[in-house]
């Protein structure tokens, strides 16, 4: 990479901060959407960062999704990782086993030495399974941690995209669709003023709790996730959150 690369990312990470209203932004070269293995870099920088910022006992709620699941390879049992425990950031039994928050919060965890907490629960719970589920103690510890998360790390989706692959019904994808829903983040969908249009009925981290954590690691790249990521910020953001993005999504923003 010439000097002139790197100023022009930099001077892109500092513009693209601003427009988000959040506290940094991070760019990796290159385009998901175009090459698969550029996720590999986002993962590596968002697992330097938690590297970097993570406390002794800190308690890290991660979601799902193939963005974060690129870390793993980059989490290595050092002493700041050590004594973190990851958390599954919403239960679930589900359609994408090798990149839901269950299998990565066992896989961090276990790469450094770290420990984890799991919630298997079926997507979409009813009223009463809900009412029902809230009541265990073994669900009711999982939200006591998500009380006490210090860091968050999530992913962001694009909308209709994530409806399919959570295989959704034809009336909630058509919902989607009426609504004008454009990003998804813990299950929740936006349009693209930011309003919460729609969320999944399960046991997960709550927004406000996300708010309320002293760190967010947002992971999301692909320039046609830009208007997801944009979305996603508009309303509200958190300030403390670091985007870990690429050029593809970062350009989409800015022009
Ligand atoms: O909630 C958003 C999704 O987890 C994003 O998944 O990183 O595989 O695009 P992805």
């Amino acid at each position: 990479e010439t000097f002139q690369q790197i100023s022009g990312l930099s001077f892109k990470e500092k513009k693209l901060s601003e427009i988000l209203g959040i506290k940094k932004v991070i760019i990796v070269p290159g385009d998901v959407d175009i090459d698969s293995s550029i996720k590999q870099l986002l993962g590596k920088e968002a697992s330097e960062f938690l590297t970097n910022i993570a406390g002794k006992d800190d308690i890290v709620a991660v979601t799902g999704g193939s963005s974060i699941a690129a870390m793993a390879n980059f989490l290595s049992p050092v002493k700041s990782l050590g004594t973190l425990t990851f958390v599954a950031a919403r239960g679930s039994l589900g359609n994408e086993l090798n990149v839901e928050a269950n299998t990565l919060v066992t896989k961090f965890a276990s790469q450094c030495g770290a420990q984890s907490r799991t919630l298997f629960l079926p997507e979409n719970l009813s009223e009463t399974a809900y009412n029902a589920m809230i009541q265990e103690p073994m669900v009711k510890d999982i939200l006591n941690l998500y009380e006490q998360t210090n860091i968050v790390i999530h992913g962001i989706g694009s909308a209709q995209e994530m409806a399919i692959r959570r295989q959704s019904s034809e009336s909630i994808i058509e919902r989607l669709r009426n609504e004008k829903a454009v990003g998804e983040a813990f299950g929740y969908y936006f349009d693209e003023n930011g309003e919460i249009i729609y969320r999944i009925n399960t046991i997960g981290i709550q927004l406000e709790q996300v708010k309320d954590s002293q760190n967010i690691i947002a992971v999301a790249g692909g320039s046609t996730k830009a208007k997801a990521i944009l979305a996603y910020f508009k309303k509200d953001a958190a300030k403390q959150t670091v985007l870990v993005t690429d050029e593809g999504a970062a350009n989409g923003i800015l022009n």
